[in-house]
């Protein structure tokens, strides 16, 4: 599907009136070139992280512009950017991630960062996991920022231990735990009932039920009898079961709003990607004592990977060329990556860096890192753009929304629907 055909179809869902009313536009006043960076990092913890680079910049002498589009884990950002580039007016720089990458790059939108790659010796930096995403025909057009680990439980400790719960390693487990906390009076289940939100629960459960080689056979390979088999009915039934240990308010909260509840205490787990982190550290909570991190229920093995990364669009002012190639630096500068990450929640993605002055959630995660590699376990995110398009998220996240947010959708049906929106980006 090429972008002019997914800009039609999501025309009609998505009223450009209601995006120029979501974003947040502003400029710091320097005296240096402008830039135009549209990204989606706007909870506490994300603008926290991506605040460093901004003064970076500034310090640099350039000037950042911020177009920011809160929402949806970038589904609203991506709508924007579209709209802009059909309109003739994209940014300078764009937060896109996974194979989008290849089809903004296929139509010519992309700029070659081929000198800023080799300046900094980008291959012996960066995994050849994480490279492979960053090109289009062999040159660099994207820069990565992290590598977000996707499967993670995060849980408020005082909670368990008032409630005398053990933290769980599987999903038996976990409906042990929810019951005893529930019957304490507080949310077993943080969830905020968006789509993507339902999608990155489903994910982890079907990392846990399918194991990484059906779990990579059905969703990146297409095959037919796993995506409609006898696991993935047994993954969807368990994310309706999860449903009645989240609590009335979930539909349309946030994920940032989720995880508050988790930090407040007044829920005792969510099943989310080590962004989250960042929310508890933006509210000075500690890892391991205030809030403990674990894998999400029978994934510890398993490390499904997201990716953030930027992309700079083809631009003939010089001054916004120079802006583009020093900003496309700086992501990989050190210290710039041990800020970011620490903020974001995120292990680095430069291999060099020491680790020792990261916390025990991120420590944990680069082993579950190394670990995965090792033993061929790490699977590319199904719902945060990494393993497949955006045609066939947005058709899978309806298919497993509506299945979890409706008891009567037949689950014979929606194992067809899930077949058929997994093929979708092939169509
Ligand atoms: C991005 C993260 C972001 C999260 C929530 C994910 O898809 O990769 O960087 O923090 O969405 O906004």
């Amino acid at each position: 599907m090429n972008i002019v055909s997914i800009l039609l179809s999501l025309s009609l869902s998505v009223p450009v009136f209601a995006i120029a009313a979501d974003t947040q536009s502003t400029s710091e006043n320097t005296n240096g070139s402008e830039i135009e960076v549209l990204h989606w990092w706007t909870s506490g913890g994300e603008a926290l992280a991506v605040k460093e680079l901004k003064d970076m910049m500034k310090e640099q002498g350039h000037n950042w512009k911020d177009f920011a589009v809160p929402g949806r884990a970038g589904a609203s950002a991506i709508n924007t950017l579209r709209i802009r580039t059909l309109s003739g007016n994209p940014p300078d720089v764009a937060q896109i991630k996974g194979p989008e990458i290849q089809e903004w790059g296929a139509q010519g939108f992309l700029t070659n960062i081929d000198d800023v790659a080799e300046q900094q010796s980008w291959s012996e930096l960066l995994p050849r996991r994480v490279s492979d995403y960053l090109k289009v025909d062999g040159h660099y057009v994207a820069v990565p920022f992290n590598i977000h680990r996707v499967n993670w439980l995060w849980a408020n400790r005082k909670v368990f231990e008032e409630v005398g719960a053990a933290l769980p390693q599987t999903l038996d487990e976990f409906f042990v735990a929810a019951e005893k906390i529930k019957a304490a009076g507080y949310i077993p289940l943080a969830l905020g009932n968006e789509a993507w939100q339902e999608a990155t629960l489903f994910e982890s459960i079907a990392l846990a039920i399918m194991g990484t080689d059906d779990f990579r056979r059905a969703f990146s390979e297409h095959n037919s009898e796993l995506l409609t088999g006898s696991k993935m009915r047994e993954t969807l039934l368990t994310l309706r079961r999860m449903k009645q240990y989240t609590d009335a308010n979930s539909p349309g909260r946030s994920w940032s709003d989720t995880t508050s509840l988790v930090i407040e205490g007044k829920a005792a787990m969510q099943i989310m990607g080590d962004w989250a982190k960042g929310e508890f550290l933006a509210a000075d909570k500690i890892a391991g004592k205030d809030f403990v991190c674990l894998p999400a229920p029978g994934t510890a093995n398993q490390f499904s990977f997201n990716i953030d990364s930027f992309v700079f669009f083809n631009k003939d002012n010089p001054q916004t060329i120079a802006s583009q190639k020093e900003l496309a630096t700086l992501i990989l500068d050190p210290e710039f990556q041990r800020e970011f990450n620490q903020n974001k929640g995120s292990i680095p993605v430069r291999v060099d860096i020491d680790m020792q002055n990261f916390d025990d959630c991120a420590q944990d995660a680069m082993q579950a890192f190394l670990r995965a590699a090792a033993t061929d376990n790490l699977v590319a995110s199904l719902s945060h753009n990494m393993a497949i398009g955006r045609a066939s998220q947005i058709a899978l996240f309806d298919v497993i929304s509506r299945f979890y947010n409706n008891d009567n959708v037949d689950i014979d049906e929606t194992l067809r629907h899930v077949r058929a929106a997994v093929l979708a980006d092939k169509l």
